[in-house]
């Protein structure tokens, strides 16, 4: 099947992969509660084992590798290097998916996606993401809402404040990919109308039949939406792992306070961005480019001495 769900086996590798990340040969040391910074409310330190236990190494999780440091080191560097590999080409060929079929994504399906990228890395592993995920006629209610914000042109009113300004080479990113999709869908430079139509197929979703509202506890701030962020790209690459495409979309935060109200959100829940998902249209022109990425030496910076 086109779209088929990845075998049990293919998931295993991604939580592989993933476990690469930084998740594997978990030794706890408990810094969480050496750093002040850290101390839970009150200055109350864990009382579960599990929690604290220094040196303490946790098994792993079926399917989660532990990297032997011994005689088996070489069979162990091997598989980092498969891991490596496989981590580099998920994070290739994923892309932003801007025309989706509507058939649903299957309940397990899902959840395996969930559940890995549940593994994300937060400060002091506060883990503050929720997670709202529409389907059928939740995602039908939701885009009709805010499809009509967006088409009267209802002020935006984001948690987290929207870029002030693009310029310099993120003004001349933004424009490439934004010329990118455009010819891509036949639209002409300077097709106002055309790309007004574009923008607004954000609140539609795409055409994706679901879609995720990540949100942050309102206390922690940006760190917390930096959590999110980290889960969001978790959940990005372990749906392009199980055949899931996704968009991520600051967008539906225009009209956040929106989306508190109609999905019943607590009032303390910032909305980080949204991620429509479900089965790509391959065919359709606006899944057939891929964005450019700038040269290394354009992001990093080497202190030698
Ligand atoms: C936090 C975040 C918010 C985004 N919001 C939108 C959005 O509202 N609408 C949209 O079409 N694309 C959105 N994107 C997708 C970006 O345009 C896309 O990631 C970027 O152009 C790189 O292309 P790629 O994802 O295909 O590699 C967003 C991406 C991120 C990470």
């Amino acid at each position: 099947m086109e779209h088929r769900i990845a075998e049990d086996l293919h998931l295993r590798s991604t939580i592989n992969v993933l476990s690469t990340l930084g998740l594997a040969k978990i030794v706890w040391h408990c810094p969480l509660y050496r750093d002040a910074a850290c101390e839970p409310p009150g200055g109350s330190r864990p009382n579960s084992d599990r929690e604290c236990q220094p040196n303490q190494k946790i098994p792993p999780k079926s399917g989660v590798p532990m990297y032997s440091s011994g005689p088996e080191e070489l069979s162990a560097n091997t598989r980092h290097d498969d891991d490596f590999e496989v981590v580099r080409r998920l994070l290739d060929e994923r892309y932003s998916c801007r025309a989706f079929r509507p058939d649903p994504v299957p309940r397990d399906a899902i959840e395996k996606i969930l559940a890995t990228a549940q593994r994300s890395a937060s400060w002091c592993n506060s883990q503050p993401w929720h997670i709202t995920i529409t389907e059928s006629e939740g995602t039908e209610r939701l885009m009709r809402t805010l499809y009509e914000h967006a088409s009267n042109e209802a002020p935006q009113e984001p948690d987290f404040a929207f870029p002030r300004e693009y310029k310099g080479a993120y003004l001349d990113r933004r424009r490439e990919t934004g010329f990118q999709l455009y010819s891509a869908l036949g639209i002409g430079r300077g097709d106002k109308a055309a790309y007004t139509r574009q923008a607004l197929e954000n609140f539609r979703f795409f055409g994706a039949p679901h879609v995720a509202i990540i949100t942050t506890d309102e206390a922690l701030g940006i760190y917390g939406a930096i959590d999110c962020g980290c889960y969001v790209s978790n959940f990005l690459l372990a749906a392009h792992a199980s055949g899931v495409a996704t968009i991520p979309q600051a967008a539906l935060s225009s009209y956040a306070k929106v989306v508190r109200r109609e999905l019943n959100l607590g009032v303390d829940r910032r909305m980080v961005c949204a991620i429509s998902f479900g089965y790509a249209d391959e065919g359709h022109p606006a899944n057939s480019y891929r964005t450019n990425r700038a040269p290394l030496e354009e992001a990093v910076k080497w202190i030698t001495a």
